[in-house]
């Protein structure tokens, strides 16, 4: 398996939720090693199986301590409140100070059908509620404040006009870098 394309802002796949995994299998593992590959590629720090088009509910991620899958995650309990700037590979080229919960607690099941019992903050807390996020169809645009939102989706709208997809090269000259 290879590297897979990322679908970016506008695509209704971002915006529709996943359904459950319901077989961990070999299709299943054959995915995971392609969303890890892409993620490494772009790179990213997370990739949700929407976010490379399929609707199924699974995420990958690395902090830089190597690859790690969570099939079928759950965010069970959050706490507190952190301030971070986020970015995202569907969003590419922007990043903005997002509030959320700190502290979170995720189970899920890891590509062995192992139970996984997360609890964890910071930095491994935001990447997954942004990758938990994905799954549900939410992407970081909707996580902003309302004057944020309202500059962001304006942008995002005219650059999805004038732009096609991957093309990153007009990218960097909208935003004038
Ligand atoms: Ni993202």
């Amino acid at each position: 398996m290879s590297n897979l394309p990322i679908r970016t802002y506008g695509d209704p796949v971002l915006g529709t939720p996943t359904t459950n995994v319901e077989n961990i299998d070999a299709k299943i593992a054959a995915l995971a090693a392609s969303m890890i590959e892409t993620m490494h590629e772009a790179p990213g720090v997370g990739l949700a199986a929407n976010q490379v088009g399929v609707q199924k509910r699974m995420f990958v991620y690395d902090q830089g301590n190597g690859p790690h899958v969570v099939v079928n995650p759950v965010i069970v309990e959050t706490s507190g409140e952190w301030t971070y700037e986020e970015g995202c590979l569907s969003v590419p080229g922007l990043s903005w100070e997002i509030v959320r919960p700190n502290a979170v607690h995720l189970t899920g099941y890891d590509l062995d059908g192992n139970e996984l019992d997360i609890e964890t903050d910071e930095y491994q807390g935001r990447i997954f509620q942004h990758e938990v996020d994905h799954l549900d169809g939410v992407l970081l645009v909707e996580r902003l404040s309302d004057d944020q939102k309202k500059a962001a989706k304006k942008f995002l709208r005219k650059r999805q006009l004038s732009f096609s997809r991957d093309d990153h090269h007009g990218l960097t000259q909208l935003l004038g870098e």
